[in-house]
């Protein structure tokens, strides 16, 4: 029995596919190299190709026996799919049914989807948990949610069950060194500020510092992307053992802003980081903090990596060692 990873090779699904190689799954993936990198996967049967082929599923699901499926393969941008929604409707929505549709036709019956944050929005209360409302701010959170509104379709009729998890802030690379967060372009925080430590970036841009916090900056839950990885192992676990489907959110449940952020990469790097405060950028909530009491008490997730000064240590470590990415691997 072979778990199919879709996006196994971008950051949170390598990381996966690490977690789920240290407890010797048989492992198909099927990524198409756009944001994904070779050199992520660190095992598993290599598919390269894109989810709304119909040829590349039909070879997937024929020549190994998928018992489950985590599926991360979409595009994840904010900014992108506000000048783009027609790009995340047809990657996003329209892969999944893709996916979903060959799930039904080959009988496999249990998925573990990446969704996000952005499914909320703008919360109504801090920690966000999972009845809150959603109402996303952005394109990409809205074809997310619409992924997880096809999946409860799919179980209702075809009993396909589903484990959606709504991650906060992925941060972090894996503790052997080998894999990290490698995005082109690069758009989030804490590897901006690393690549600024290096030099490689002249100074850090702060996007706003007049919100209602306690320093101005926003907030937000950062969470190891090993910690997410060890999340989706436990879910796949919890379907097997025949549980129905359900929402968790993944996070620490505790916020930084973006000036903590900051000062704990200056504290950890020893470089002064050099910070300018600029306009707000378009969409961003002023805080997003997890409750994620849903998931430690159901897929009993615990995480191992939760102090922040840890995890941009593992990001220091991967960026020091690999300053080009998977383009100029040490
Ligand atoms: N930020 C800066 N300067 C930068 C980059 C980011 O000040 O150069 C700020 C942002 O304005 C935000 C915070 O740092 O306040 C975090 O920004 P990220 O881009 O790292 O992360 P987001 O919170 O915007 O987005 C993340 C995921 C999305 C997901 C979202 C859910 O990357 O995929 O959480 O809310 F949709």
């Amino acid at each position: 029995m072979a778990v199919l990873v879709t996006g196994g090779a971008g950051y949170i699904g390598s990381h996966t596919v690490a977690a789920l190689l240290d407890r010797d799954e048989e492992i198909v993936v099927l990524d198409n190299l756009q944001q994904g990198h070779k050199e992520a996967l660190l095992g598993g049967k290599l598919y390269v190709g894109d989810l709304r082929d119909d040829e590349v599923l039909d070879r997937i699901f024929t020549e190994n026996t998928i018992d489950a499926v985590i599926h991360f393969a979409a595009n994840s941008l904010v900014g992108e799919s506000m000048k783009q929604p027609g790009k995340y409707y047809h990657n996003n929505v329209y892969g999944t049914l893709c996916l979903l549709e060959k799930m039904n036709e080959y009988g496999v019956k249990k998925i573990v989807f990446s969704s996000t944050a952005a499914t909320y929005g703008e919360p109504e209360q801090v920690p966000i948990d999972e009845y809150d409302r959603t109402q996303p701010t952005n394109a990409y959170g809205e074809t997310k949610l619409a992924m997880e509104k096809m999946m409860h379709w799919f179980d209702t009729a075809h009993g396909i069950k589903f484990i959606a998890l709504r991650y906060f802030n992925a941060a972090g690379a894996h503790e052997n060194g080998k894999i990290g967060e490698d995005h082109q372009p690069e758009t989030h925080l804490v590897p901006i500020v690393l690549e600024a430590a290096l030099g490689k970036r002249p100074h850090i841009s702060v996007f706003g510092d007049d919100y209602d916090t306690p320093d101005g900056t926003c907030i937000r839950d950062y969470i190891h992307v090993s910690d997410l990885a060890d999340a989706h192992v436990l879910a796949v676990d919890r379907l097997r053992t025949g549980a129905d489907s359900a929402v968790y959110n993944l996070g620490n449940g505790q916020g930084f802003s973006v000036k903590e952020v900051i000062g704990i990469a200056r504290t950890v790097t020893g470089e002064a980081i050099p910070a300018i405060i600029e306009p707000r950028r378009a969409g961003d909530p002023a805080v997003l903090v997890a409750s994620s009491q849903r998931a430690r008490t159901e897929l009993g997730w615990e995480p191992r990596r939760s102090e922040l000064e840890h995890i941009i240590k593992s990001a220091w470590n991967w960026h020091t060692s690999h300053p080009d990415g998977y383009g100029d691997s040490m």
